[in-house]
């Protein structure tokens, strides 16, 4: 799949682009029934919440090999209607997975994410531009109650802003915009969106977009996969004390299309 003029300007001018319906119900409960079966592993891949231990995120479902592999995850980090759009979007065939992150926010423990660029993290790991585009695809049905993700339409266009990291909020380390520096922000740009939608529904956005999430106050679940695509030409450089490689991977060998039935292992293709 390839996206149209119409998109990719979208995208340049939003910050962020929705896909409806890119995955069809059964892969959605294949991807979930993997990400349950990782869930109950003991790995420091996985990060949990502070309340309760349920799983908050799941890193490094998408390779071969280590704790949370899972081949349908390599397969859907590589189906064209994913690995397509992110070459379209970096205008670069030479792509590799940045991360692959899962955040299972779980009914009444699933907590916050606070408004942050992902740049702000990944330019602290060497990553030298934010020539990186996300692809979010959701798990469950995305609402404001069960703490969709909200955006805001533009902010992308403000460049890398000062972050500082917060380490209190919740179990997960995060570099954030400042509060005064925020409400500056919002004061002049548009509102922020939800970004509410069906299992299967994907959204492309940018590093620099500004976003965050609420906590989960209903008995549903809200679980999203974030594939992170990076062009190889922008690898990070090295940095003292590098991030483990399930968070920012060394595996830069470009990604090769492969097959969109994500239920087939990767390598049994013709
Ligand atoms: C993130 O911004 O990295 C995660 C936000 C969310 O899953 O709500
Ligand atoms: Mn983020």
């Amino acid at each position: 799949m390839r996206l149209s003029a119409a998109q990719l300007e979208q995208y340049e001018r939003d910050g962020f682009v929705v896909l409806p319906g890119l995955f069809s119900a059964g892969e959605v409960d294949l991807l979930k029934s993997e990400l349950a079966r990782i869930g109950s592993i003991e790995t420091d891949h996985i990060i949990r919440e502070r309340s309760g231990g349920v799983a908050k995120a799941i890193y490094r479902a998408h390779e071969a090999d280590g704790p949370t592999a899972s081949p349908v995850f390599r397969a859907a980090v590589r189906a064209p209607r994913m690995l397509g759009p992110a070459r379209d979007i970096l205008g670069d065939e030479q792509l590799y997975i940045y991360h692959c992150k899962c955040n299972l926010k779980t009914a009444i423990d699933g907590s916050i994410w606070q408004w942050h660029q992902d740049f702000g993290t990944w330019r602290h790991d060497g990553t030298p531009s934010p020539d990186l585009t996300t692809g979010l695809v959701m798990l469950d049905e995305a609402t404001e109650a069960n703490g969709c993700l909200y955006f805001i339409p533009g902010s992308h266009r403000l460049g890398s802003l000062e972050p500082e990291l917060d380490d209190t909020t919740t179990s997960y380390r995060l570099w954030v915009v400042p509060k005064a520096r925020l409400i500056e922000i919002m004061e002049q740009s548009p509102e922020p969106v939800a970004i509410t939608g069906k299992p299967g529904d994907v959204v492309f956005f940018h590093p620099n977009i500004l976003h965050g999430s609420g906590h989960n106050m209903s008995r549903h679940d809200r679980w999203q996969a974030y594939f992170v695509y990076n062009r190889v030409a922008n690898r990070p450089r090295d940095v003292q004390n590098p991030r483990p490689d399930y968070v920012r991977s060394t595996n830069f060998a470009p990604l090769e299309p492969g097959d969109d039935d994500i239920a087939a292992p990767v390598g049994q293709h013709t």
